[in-house]
């Protein structure tokens, strides 16, 4: 077990630092294994690397090939070996793990190519056995993993090692979980084109390791991150046998850390100053640890949940209830835009101005509806000026088969018109769909097809909120049109035509999504460059007057307590939204029926905003349908 350092740490059982941002902590790392890298070159040894793919791994990667290009780091004396890949895909695959070595790390650096070991995806079923033994067995050879790099799955893995692998696992074929494919569903456009199978080195090969670093960013791997280090070690979370390594250490950001004991229980662990929001987030765990609304809690509820001090503090029971009983009566509201001749002094949003000048940002075309569709609604019915605008094309999330469909259905119209003129830009791209296979990258004007689709539907999403088309805003940002994801570098073209469409509006009211998830994520980066764009325009006049709201993107859990205003939704309302989603046709198409376990958007977001309400009515406050959640933005 690892050493703790502090008792605040005292239910971890892992060593984890938390960092401010994933770029700090990438380059702690970095900095680890470029030390290793010279000391070794130094006594004339090589230093064997176990790494890692995905989003996590990206800025590491970014970094080590920055101090190989400024700082003369050479790779020459690396071995690597790669932990996974998928089961049936071939080298030259868009999405094998393979290539995206290459393309992230291997084709910046010097390290020889016979030097890169990553599983082979293609070897036939019947020699996989032999084919992993020897995978191990070469790694053996090698003189064992010095440092292994690891990122995490939602559902626990480390490598595809999948809830049910035990600790003494090997190199093998494994299934891989519907939760992780899912997760994969945007790199291969649907679900159904993800692989079933991978090749993966075990948790056992894992844990030979003499040093292993596991990276996770973003509030949807928080749970699990606290899981690992604080539970005891079990097959139905394969990271949490990494307590059984002597020498482990977590790098983690502060999303990722917040379901940590000391960061969400800390009186659970030691004395805590009771700040008002500490004090909260503790009410609202008592009331649903002991299931009971806030109003009913007992000062026996507090003494008996370690909170004795709180009540000391703040008490007795009955003061305190109502407090916080307030405090989240006062986060909801009809007015989302604030209530014109209201007090205003314990609503979310102040009243006036009105009408205000509202922006909403969605990252792609569907963010918007998806986590907020009846607050835009109510905006604009309560007579605000409602802009939508679509940071990127979205491109990159239209199948083929939706593409093709459109232009054959352009292309039989045309022909059906004796005197039409041969479409070419329209055959031009039915000829790009014969041409190219699934994963190839589509060529700009099939691109510029698809953004074009994307478009009319969140046209009509947001028409069925009451945005005209006029109000509907596309910026199809440079980093997205050039880039795929996973590789996405936003540039000051991307920042500039944010800062430009501030001016313009000079909003009193942002709404933008994406500010704790994973960095590499495409809600995170398009508010990277919203937190730029709003950098530089910092001294403009209109900035005094503008806040910013976040609202839920798809993944990430929202404690009631972290809410600072709600949406409540009537079922029709709620309806209304379900039906502004399904606008995205072309999203839907992406889902197979048959393994629906998490529903499509519309469904998960219904599913969500049904959860808030419940949470709402459980604490003792209204019951309402259905509530989009927001917090507020402090810069
Ligand atoms: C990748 C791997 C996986 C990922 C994990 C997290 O080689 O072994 O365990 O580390 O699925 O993926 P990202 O980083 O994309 O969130």
């Amino acid at each position: 077990m690892n050493q703790v350092t502090t008792e605040s740490q005292q239910r971890e059982r892992i060593r984890i630092q938390i960092h401010d941002t994933a770029d700090e902590a990438s380059c702690a790392l970095a900095l680890e294994i470029a030390g290793l890298i010279r000391a070794r070159a130094k006594a004339g040894r090589s230093v064997v690397l176990g790494l890692a793919t995905g989003g996590t791994p990206v800025r590491l990667y970014r970094e080590l090939i920055r101090m190989h290009r400024e700082e003369g780091l050479s790779f020459a004396n690396v071995v690597t070996f790669n932990l996974d890949e998928y089961y049936g895909l071939p080298r030259e695959h868009s999405q094998s793990y393979w290539r995206f070595m290459h393309e992230q790390l291997f084709d910046h650096i010097d390290i020889p190519a016979s030097a890169i070991n990553v599983p082979d995806g293609m070897v036939p079923r019947a020699e996989v056995f032999a084919w992993c033994r020897a995978y191990e067995q070469k790694i053996k050879d090698a003189g064992g993993i010095d440092l292994q790099v690891l990122g995490i799955g939602r559902t626990g893995h480390i490598g595809f090692n999948e809830p049910g692998s035990g600790a003494d696992s090997r190199t093998r074929l494994v299934t891989l979980d519907s939760m992780t494919r899912r997760d994969a569903a945007r790199d291969f456009i649907g679900e159904a084109n993800v692989p079933r199978h991978a090749i993966t080195m075990g948790v056992g090969s894992i844990l030979d390791a003499r040093r292993i670093v596991l990276l996770s960013w973003g509030g949807a791997k928080a749970r699990v991150v606290a899981e690992a280090a604080e539970k005891a070690p079990s097959e139905a979370l394969p990271a949490s046998f990494l307590q059984q390594h002597g020498d482990v250490t977590f790098h983690v950001d502060r999303a990722s850390a917040s379901e940590l004991t000391r960061i969400k229980l800390p009186w659970l662990v030691g004395p805590v100053e009771w700040t008002p929001t500490i004090s909260r987030r503790a009410v609202v765990w008592l009331s649903r640890q002991v299931k009971k609304p806030v109003l009913k809690l007992l000062d026996d509820d507090y003494t008996e949940h370690g909170m004795t001090d709180l009540l000391t503090e703040q008490g007795p029971a009955y003061i305190l209830n109502i407090r916080i009983f307030n405090e989240l009566q006062h986060t909801i509201t009809g007015w989302p835009g604030g209530k014109p001749d209201a007090d205003d002094t314990h609503r979310p949003e102040r009243a006036a101005p009105h009408p205000k000048r509202v922006l909403v940002l969605s990252p792609e075309p569907s963010d918007d509806v998806i986590g907020m569709g009846g607050t835009i609604r109510r905006l604009v019915e309560q007579g605000h000026q409602v802009t939508v605008a679509c940071q990127t094309s979205g491109n990159l999330g239209v199948p083929d088969e939706e593409a093709a469909s459109y232009a054959d259905f352009m292309i039989e119209l045309e022909d059906s018109d004796a005197k039409g003129a041969s479409n070419t830009f329209v055959r031009k791209i039915r000829q790009q769909l014969d041409e190219k296979s699934a994963f190839d990258i589509d060529p700009p004007e099939l691109r510029r097809f698809k953004g074009a689709l994307r478009r009319e539907e969140a046209r009509a999403a947001v028409r069925a909120c009451g945005v005209t088309k006029e109000n509907s805003v596309f910026l199809d940002l440079p980093f997205y049109e050039q880039g795929r994801y996973r590789q996405f570098r936003i540039g000051d073209a991307d920042v500039d035509a944010v800062v430009a469409l501030l001016r313009k509006i000079e909003p009193h009211q942002i709404f933008a999504t994406g500010a704790s998830e994973d960095p590499s994520s495409l809600p995170a980066i398009c508010f990277s460059v919203l937190r730029q764009a709003l950098e530089k325009t910092r001294d403009d006049a209109w900035r005094r007057d503008c806040r910013v709201w976040i609202y839920r993107g798809a993944s990430g859990i929202w404690d009631i307590a972290e809410i600072d205003m709600a949406v409540p939704m009537s079922p029709m309302e709620l309806s209304a939204k379900i039906q502004s989603i399904c606008h995205h046709k072309s999203q839907r198409s992406q889902t197979p029926a048959r393994s629906q376990q998490a529903g499509e958007a519309w469904q998960q977001a219904e599913q969500h905003n049904q959860a808030v309400a419940r949470a709402y009515d459980e604490f003792g406050l209204a019951n309402y349908e259905a509530i989009e959640p927001f917090r507020q933005w402090m810069e």
